[in-house]
């Protein structure tokens, strides 16, 4: 029989629809813990998690996204390895993003992000939210049901990233198009715009926002997007193109699919409690409670990895320098040892706010109030706008043979596809 020491958590598809025994089993066994593949250290406790991701001298995010899958030309050997981190980091996938970067490089390009991100920002975008909301509302209504994350939670999130970012709302239907979300399934961009026909969508929008940028650096118009083009660095200095191209595009890859599968998840769960949908539609303000909840029971970053630059100790664990440690946001959120009756759905539990769905320390998601916004704005008007919401059976079978299917991956949790039902409420808008 299958247990911790032989399951391969990178390959065993069992733990695609439920990781959650397995995070038991090894935070049971130790919170901090070696496994006998790929040399990982797994750390499912909460307070270990959130340890590592404080200590930032000690743990390098190089590797935060590809996880002990980072390969580096020449041996990690010794007590220390920050000098061939830092030598060959460069050699890494995604290594010009700045999840992967280290002080003083991620200081320096977070700082250039957080002046996007001011609350004015925010605010203005929550007013677009609730009209996109709607709008979006509007295309599924009347049929009475849609597969939610196609037709609703993914354009929704990629366009709110769109409009933070600045992108005119006249260009949005060209984004829908780009991303391959149109209203028209299978309908792509126009080849001649450079749609995802031809290119990957970050391909696509790479170009999409040199373009942009290029021309508010030409021509300065009064507008985000100038604001974005004209920013610069802490030291004053002035980024290159492609720099803010960067980081406007990792916006997207960061914050679209997590925040989508929050959504379904989100959904899911209301599909299946009725009673919690009139709750929350009386008692608006229960909401946020709700969204942390969901967050905190399926986090939809479940995975993280930093790597060990010295040899050092976790919470009485030895730690190799060269280590891949894994930081298992899912499975730290259901620690008992912080959340009392874990894998329990609460939504008066008083500190389900603590859960580290979002990372924690200089990492720590910087799209976390925009994506709280998101489920609180789209929950508010999905509740108006929808009545008796639930699975359609056809699909995810009856109560009690309920099928779901995930996203086969290491690194993410959420749905795959969700079939609902609804009565459209007599009255929207
Ligand atoms: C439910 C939705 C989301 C979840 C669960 C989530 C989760 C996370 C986590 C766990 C990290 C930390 C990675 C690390 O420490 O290695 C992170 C980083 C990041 N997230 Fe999010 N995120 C979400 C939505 C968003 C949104 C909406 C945006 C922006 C539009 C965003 C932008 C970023 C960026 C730029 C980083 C890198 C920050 C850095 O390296 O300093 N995220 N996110």
């Amino acid at each position: 029989m299958k247990n911790w020491k032989t399951i391969d958590y990178f390959a065993d598809e069992a733990l695609v629809s439920d990781p959650y025994h397995y995070y038991d089993d090894l935070r049971d066994e130790c919170p901090v813990l070696h496994l006998s593949h790929l040399g990982v250290v797994a750390v499912t406790g909460y307070d270990e998690a959130s340890e590592v991701y404080r200590r930032t001298d000690e743990f390098s995010s190089c590797n935060s996204v590809v996880g002990p899958f980072a390969a580096f030309p020449v041996p990690l050997e010794g007590e220390d390895v920050s000098a061939v981190i830092d030598r060959h980091r460069d050699q890494l996938p995604m290594h010009e993003h700045m999840v992967t970067m280290d002080p003083p490089d991620h200081t320096r390009e977070r700082a250039l992000l957080m002046k996007l991100l001011t609350p004015r920002r925010l605010r203005e975008n929550e007013a677009f939210m609730e009209r996109l909301a709607d709008r979006q509302l509007d295309e599924i209504l009347r049929t009475g049901r849609c597969e939610f994350i196609h037709a609703y939670a993914q354009p929704f999130a990629m366009l709110v990233v769109a409009d933070v970012l600045g992108v005119p709302e006249s260009d949005h239907d060209r984004f829908r198009e780009g991303f391959g979300l149109s209203r028209t399934p299978g309908k792509l961009g126009d080849p001649d715009e450079g749609g995802a026909e031809n290119l990957n969508a970050l391909g696509w929008l790479d170009a999409c926002f040199t373009a942009y940028i290029e021309d508010r650096r030409r021509s300065p118009r009064a507008d985000v997007l100038t604001d974005l083009a004209r920013s610069t660095y802490p030291d004053g200095t002035t980024p290159d193109v492609t720099s803010i191209v960067r980081s406007a595009t990792f916006l997207f890859a960061a914050g679209q699919e997590t925040t989508a599968r929050l959504l379904a998840t989100a959904l899911k769960h209301l599909a299946e409690h009725p009673a919690l949908q009139d709750e929350l539609r009386e008692h608006k303000e229960r909401i946020p409670d709700f969204v942390e909840e969901a967050l905190r029971m399926e986090s939809p970053v479940k995975t993280d990895f930093r790597l060990t630059r010295r040899t050092t100790n976790v919470c009485g664990v030895d730690i190799a320098a060269g280590t891949p440690v894994m930081l298992l946001n899912g499975a730290a959120n259901r620690d008992p040892r912080r959340f009392e009756s874990p894998h329990e759905f609460r939504i008066d539990r008083d500190n389900a706010q603590a859960h580290i769905a979002f990372g924690r320390g200089a990492h720590a998601c910087p799209g976390g109030p925009l994506a709280r916004a998101e489920a609180r704005v789209s929950l508010e008007r999905i509740l108006y706008c929808m009545r008796n919401i639930r699975l359609a059976e056809d699909q995810h079978g009856s109560p009690g043979a309920r099928r779901f299917a995930y996203e086969p991956t290491w690194l993410l949790r959420g749905l795959s596809e969700l079939h609902l039902e609804f009565t459209p409420a007599a009255t929207s808008g």
